[in-house]
């Protein structure tokens, strides 16, 4: 993936295989800072949010697993950023979730989390948000 080097991916995925076993605390975690940051980001989703823990972690694993393939990766993006603009999701949304996606990340990590993870996650994310925004953008346009 532009802007990512191997060490990078090698980390964002070891970070990711060290999460996924407890990918339902770490979802539970995610959600509450999130509304946390952002009570009005509540009302954005539907009332029974269980489908869509299961849905966000779900793309992060097919994000992680496919860092290395961008031509199955940034298609799959767009369309999520096409959809995401439909919910009314906005750029500054973004923002709030990276905030919420870093703190759980550090959460669920623990002494595994650290500059070098961050810096990577960082990058991750914003290749992906980045991605999504223009897609909705276009979208809009
Ligand atoms: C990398 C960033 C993100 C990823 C990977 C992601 C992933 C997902 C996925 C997989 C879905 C399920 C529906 C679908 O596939 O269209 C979804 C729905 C949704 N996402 Fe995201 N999302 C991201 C960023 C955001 C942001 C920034 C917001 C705004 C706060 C947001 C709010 C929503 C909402 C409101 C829904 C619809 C939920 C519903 O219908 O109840 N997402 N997201």
């Amino acid at each position: 993936m532009a802007g990512l080097t191997d060490d990078q991916i090698k980390l964002v995925k070891a970070n990711w295989a060290a999460v996924k076993p407890i990918k339902e605390t770490a979802a539970d975690l995610f959600y509450d800072k999130l509304f946390e940051l952002d009570p009005k980001i509540r009302e954005l989703f539907s009332e029974d949010i269980s489908i869509q823990k299961k849905a966000l972690m779900a793309t992060i694993s097919f994000a992680v697993a496919t860092l290395n393939h961008p031509d199955k990766l940034v298609p799959a993006v767009q369309d999520l950023g096409k959809r995401h603009g439909k919910y009314g999701v906005t750029s500054a949304h973004y923002g709030t979730v990276a905030q919420a996606l870093l703190w759980t990340l550090e959460q669920g990590l623990g002494e595994a989390w650290s500059p070098e993870a961050k810096t990577a996650w960082t990058e991750v994310y914003g290749i992906l948000s980045s991605t999504m925004i223009d897609s909705a953008a276009e979208e809009a346009a």
